[in-house]
């Protein structure tokens, strides 16, 4: 099997440290390695092909550099002009495949990603395999543990093989859906990797989103290697439409499974994610990372890159101090950072 990793997205929920020239993947948020190399560290070893990694050019230094650092052999660094999200990119790593006269089965993998157990890992990996080469497009599911309103919802249907038949995908339901589907105690979450083969989810893009397939088909029509990386045409991409495998793809096909995945899964989505998985929590719940001091503070995050900081008699807070921004948020209000980062955008 061949790793995808998708590694183009812009993890505005982790700003300040997240940044347009520093995403979150790049960044070591988890470990001490980044989430790039972290992503390709776990994998197993046996049976698994030299990865290729998806990122936007802007970042292809970046990406390369940590590569190189970890000692990761790779298939290439496929450089986006523009980001156009998951559909495409999935799709320009499985044209490039094809036209190179292979048809392997990919496992696509979001370079932003915790996994505690990697054994569990990749005992799913090998059911989620077994599927893909019955040709189908196989989705590692999580059992939910809050109505999140970020993530694709899964009701498993019939038992096949080593999981089960997809009855519904549903990505980023409202608040009252989700809470639904939780509540119902027949619904996952999707984790966001995927396994199929190249040609299987070729021509299921091609049946239910043509257009993003005409797209992608003539970007990679002129492909150019440089080094370790790959271009693809700039302006016959800029032309794909945006839009992620999960409505492109997921929702509609008729031929996903999904395998259930135990493994200490978490996205990083959010900074109350990383203080939720952390394993560092002093005996207040607090977890500090830098030069922090803390005088009656409970269950919050500190993390201070430049400065000393300190925090006296808060509760429940997240403080991320970088050189030239800091952010103070309720724990429970980080999600609300992405509007700070659009307003930002608008501004400059
Ligand atoms: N190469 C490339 N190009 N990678 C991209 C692009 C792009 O244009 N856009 C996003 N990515 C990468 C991100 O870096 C990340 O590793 C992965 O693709 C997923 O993108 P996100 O933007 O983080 O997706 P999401 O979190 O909103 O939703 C997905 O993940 C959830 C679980 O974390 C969906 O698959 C949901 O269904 C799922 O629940
Ligand atoms: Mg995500």
């Amino acid at each position: 099997m061949k790793p995808i990793v998708l590694a183009g997205g812009t993890g505005s929920r982790l700003w300040p440290k997240s940044r347009a020239a520093l995403p979150k993947q790049f960044l070591a948020l988890t470990s001490d390695k980044t989430m790039l190399q972290d992503t390709i560290l776990r994998l197993p070893r046996n049976d698994v092909s030299a990865p290729m990694v998806i990122c936007n050019e802007n970042h292809r230094f970046l990406a390369a550099e940590q590569l190189l650092r970890a000692g990761i052999k790779h298939d290439g660094i496929l450089l986006e002009p523009v980001g156009r999200n998951t559909a495409p990119a999935i799709a320009l790593a499985a044209m490039l495949a094809a036209k190179a006269g292979d048809d392997p089965v990919l496992l696509i993998l979001a370079a932003d990603h915790l996994i505690e157990n990697h054994d569990a890992f990749e005992q799913a990996i090998a059911k989620a395999n077994s599927l893909a080469q019955q040709n189908k497009l196989v989705t590692f599911g999580i059992v939910p543990s809050e109505a999140h309103t970020g993530y694709g919802y899964i009701k498993a249907g019939e038992t096949i093989g080593n999981g089960f038949s997809v009855a519904e995908f549903v990505e980023k339901p409202d608040a009252a859906t989700a809470q639904s589907y939780l509540d119902s105690g027949q619904y996952f979450w999707n984790s966001g990797m995927f396994m199929f083969k190249a040609s299987v989810y070729l021509s299921e893009l091609k049946q239910h989103r043509p257009d993003i397939y005409a797209a992608c088909e003539a970007a990679v029509s002129a492909t150019e290697a440089d080094l370790d990386f790959i271009r693809i045409d700039q302006d016959a991409f800029a032309r794909c439409p945006d839009e992620s495998v999960d409505y492109a793809v997921m929702e509609k096909t008729e031929q996903a499974a999904m395998v259930s995945l135990d493994a200490g899964w978490n996205d990083v989505g959010s900074w109350s994610s990383l203080w939720d998985t952390s394993n560092s929590k002093d005996a207040f719940g607090n977890v500090s990372v830098g030069d922090v001091m803390l005088e009656g503070v409970t269950n919050s995050y500190v993390n201070a890159e430049q400065r000393l900081v300190s925090v006296i008699g808060l509760d429940d807070v997240v403080v991320v101090e970088t050189k030239d921004a800091v952010m103070v948020a309720n724990r429970n209000k980080v999600q609300d950072i992405k509007s700070v980062v659009n307003t930002l955008k608008a501004e400059h």
